[in-house]
């Protein structure tokens, strides 16, 4: 079953195909993204929700009161890698509301803080290689392919 989040991300893929607007070419990992780096900038940043382990939050598939989510796991029991690199890097940047807003779903309240502010591109990219080091190669492989889809899908 879907959850809501992944019903919106089904709903705004539609709005920007029916809509066909020429797009930017959403962000990829450059080869330079450090994923060593990224494991300090991880527990430092990303671990008080994510989890140490990369386990997330107790219970990450059940909506908080607030409506929102909690923190899901980064590992592969998550669904973070069913998202290309451009979706995990907005997330990361601009935080859950804004990532989704830009790719036309309004009206989801995400729980996950933008941190544009306090690290860099570069930072967030080493975050990200690390968070993909911990992935079997089967999982880094699909989740390559869906970086390949939102490349040619412009977004
Ligand atoms: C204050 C808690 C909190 C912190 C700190 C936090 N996150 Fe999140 N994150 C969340 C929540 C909650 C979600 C669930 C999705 C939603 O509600 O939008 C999420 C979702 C995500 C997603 C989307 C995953 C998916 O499968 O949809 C990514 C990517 C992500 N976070 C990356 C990071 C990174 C990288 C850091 C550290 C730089 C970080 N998060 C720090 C709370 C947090």
């Amino acid at each position: 079953m879907m959850n809501i989040k992944q019903k919106l991300l089904v709903a705004g893929g539609a709005v920007l195909l029916a809509s066909g607007v020429a797009q930017a070419a959403p962000p990829m990992q450059p080869a330079s993204a450090d994923p060593a780096a990224g494991a300090g900038l991880y527990q430092d940043n990303c671990a008080s929700c994510h989890g140490e382990n990369l386990e997330g939050q107790p219970d990450w598939k059940s909506q908080n009161d607030d409506g929102t989510l909690p923190a899901p796991p980064h590992d592969d029991s998550g669904h973070t890698w069913h998202h290309g690199d451009g979706l995990l890097f907005d997330y990361s940047k601009f935080g859950g509301q804004v990532a989704l807003e830009q790719r036309g779903v309004s009206g989801f309240v995400s729980g996950m803080p933008g941190f544009a502010e306090t690290l860099s591109d570069a930072q967030i990219w080493d975050i990200l290689a690390f968070i993909k080091s911990t992935w079997p190669a089967r999982v880094q492989e699909m989740q390559a392919t869906r970086t390949d889809g939102e490349q040619r899908q412009g977004g």
